[in-house]
């Protein structure tokens, strides 16, 4: 069992989000198949969403799949989106257990239908827990995310329904996928790769970053404990100066 004591109750990151990163190469390390890879990163997944449930975090964001995942080979895409289906089946008890409210980001209409349908139902039925609301971002893009709220202010402004002196930060933010979640307070990159990738442009403006060397299916608890106490060790400045913050 880890000391956790280290970390710190009263200065815990609210919203973690995550890119899970490195499923291919640790498949491939092993002379396996990329799928063997995605099976095992599943494992990860459910007991990130555990311990981060565990830790008192109370939003928990995953990037799953990417608008530009729909690029890879056919039947890995077929292969994820199976994953995602058994994986929800699978999941639901843990939900439940742990009092964990399922949410989903992204363009959730361009999913095959029973990924979306086994979606739908996971996340109605767990709608009233009051626990820890877990976010999976699923054929998400930031960029599609901004496009699609810009088009959307566009059409209240054309039907005087907002004039554009209207338009500020948190009109913004009303119009993005997260627009009931708070901005991201840590963001994790997993396997070694130092890039966002399209994720949550917006939300990580003022997130700190933590990259970590170690693919996707070898993120344990100990990683996670590890970017918790990183995370505070950090001053958030804000823009202002430390003299200012004490
Ligand atoms: C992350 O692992 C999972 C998804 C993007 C769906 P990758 O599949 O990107 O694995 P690498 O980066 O190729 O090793
Ligand atoms: C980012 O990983 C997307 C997810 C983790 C779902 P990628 O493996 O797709 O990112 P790039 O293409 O290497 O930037
Ligand atoms: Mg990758």
């Amino acid at each position: 069992m880890l000391d956790l004591t280290q970390i710190n109750q009263n200065n815990l990151p609210k919203h973690i989000a995550v890119i899970m990163d490195g499923n291919g190469r640790w498949a491939k390390e092993r002379g396996k198949l990329r799928v063997f890879g995605h099976e095992n990163g599943v494992k990860a997944v459910r007991k990130t969403v555990e311990n981060c449930a565990r830790l008192n975090i109370k939003y928990l964001t995953l990037y799953a799949f990417s608008t530009e995942n729909w690029k890879r080979p056919q039947i890995e895409v077929q292969t994820l989106m199976r994953l995602l289906v058994s994986s929800l089946r699978k999941e639901l008890k843990t939900l439940e257990k742990n009092n964990i409210r399922l949410n989903a980001i992204g363009n959730l209409d361009a999913l095959p239908s029973k990924a979306a349908k086994e979606l739908k139902e996971v996340i109605e039925k767990t709608a009233t827990n009051k626990g820890m609301v877990l976010t999976l971002a699923l054929s998400y893009g930031s960029r599609n995310e901004l496009v699609s709220a810009v088009k959307n202010l566009a059409i209240k402004v054309k039907n005087n329904l907002i004039s554009p002196t209207d338009i500020d930060d948190n009109l913004i933010n009303e119009h993005l996928y997260t627009h009931d979640m708070p901005d991201v307070d840590l963001l994790i990159r997993t396997s070694g790769e130092h890039r966002i990738s399209n994720f949550l442009l917006w939300q990580i403006a003022y997130a700190e970053l933590y990259f970590i060397d170690v693919f996707w299916p070898d993120f344990s608890e100990k990683h996670l404990v590890e970017a918790i106490i990183s995370y505070q060790k950090r001053e958030r400045r804000f823009g202002k100066t430390s003299e200012q913050l004490s």
